[in-house]
């Protein structure tokens, strides 16, 4: 431990290239075995530490934040979400928080479309078939699926990722509907059709992609009523925030046929996701895998280094200061 350096607690073991600047730059304590701490275990162990660096499903609720340390000043999360940090309670505690926008745009939107294409294409079904020695060869109506080309796919949250998720999907000429808090500028918009109030969208939506963080306002956004408003056979997409659905209405509907399938990469208290999830052919689900590449993981580690290093060794704001709002 080199003295002098400030001091961060990793939360999680971080990428290679991550942990080398972390622990070249701070006095780091890592976290190779990559142990999970619960609020009491985070609280005790940032003992001494200026800052934390955390991760997607940390728990830094308020009880959490209130009893930290009072050596803690920072708390820099390797994610765009930060729902996992009560915001408001570090503002009340003088600590500085920071996240990672922009750099995991692409990925996000790359696994948006996979999600999209594998529901659609009943690939799952397919990969099963193919691996579980059942394939019995090529025919003319095995696992047809739902065209993608030309259909209407509507985005819930038009940000960044809800932007990149648009460009690919218009690579697949479909016509782009979208709701988000404001209507965009008629150059970011390219064609796409705004609705003001999110529910009128549902009816022209053959695709839902919720491309929305968590918040209060869209906890259980998709659920019966909703899923009710979209046209029989429609898709479901979620690749930003598990607690976005409503999981039971969406179950439901996968297997009333009201929705033809689902593309999901994101749940409600994963990693312990509804059970009706596994019993359901219909639904393409992946592990949170939206931001997982090598290059997209780096780039959030030096992403919340950059915020960590402006902070604590420039007596900077952090570049990616996120405000209570
Ligand atoms: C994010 O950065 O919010 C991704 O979902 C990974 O947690």
């Amino acid at each position: 431990m080199s003295k002098g350096k400030p001091r961060v607690l990793a939360t999680r073991h971080f990428p290679p290239d991550v942990e080398a600047r972390l622990a070249a730059n701070f006095d780091a304590q890592l976290n190779p075995e990559d142990r999970l701490y619960d609020g009491p275990a985070l609280t005790k162990a940032a003992a001494g530490f200026d800052a934390i660096m955390c991760a997607a499903g940390d728990a830094l609720n308020a009880g959490t934040i209130a009893a930290l340390p009072d050596s803690v000043r920072m708390i820099a999360t390797f994610s765009v979400g930060y729902e996992h940090v009560d915001v408001a309670a570090a503002a009340k505690r003088n600590i500085a928080v920071s996240n990672t926008p922009d750099v995991l745009t692409d990925a996000t939107a790359d696994i948006t479309l996979l999600c999209l294409l594998g529901a659609a294409r009943r690939a799952h079904e397919g990969a099963t078939m193919l691996r579980t020695h059942n394939w019995v060869g090529w025919t003319p109506t095995q696992l047809m699926g739902t065209h993608v080309t030309g259909k209407r796919l509507g985005i819930l949250g038009m940000g960044r990722i809800g932007q990149a998720t648009a460009d690919r999907a218009r690579a697949f000429r479909m016509q782009i509907h979208y709701s988000n808090r404001s209507r965009l500028a008629h150059d970011l918009e390219k064609g796409a059709v705004f609705h003001a109030n999110p529910d009128d969208m549902l009816p022209h939506c053959d695709f839902l992609s919720i491309n929305a963080p968590m918040t209060p306002a869209t906890a259980k956004w998709v659920n019966a009523e909703r899923i009710a408003k979209l046209p029989k056979g429609a898709i479901v997409v979620n690749t930003a925030r598990g607690g976005v659905v409503d999981d039971e209405a969406l179950i439901a509907a996968l297997k009333s046929g009201h929705l033809a399938s689902a593309g999901l990469d994101v749940f409600d208290g994963e990693p312990r996701i509804h059970q009706g999830y596994y019993d359901l052919e219909n639904a393409f689900l992946l592990p949170h895998m939206g931001s997982a590449t090598v290059e997209t993981r780096n780039a959030m580690g030096f992403k919340a280094l950059d915020n960590l290093e402006a902070f604590l060794l420039r007596g900077q704001s952090p570049p990616d200061l996120v405000k209570a709002s």
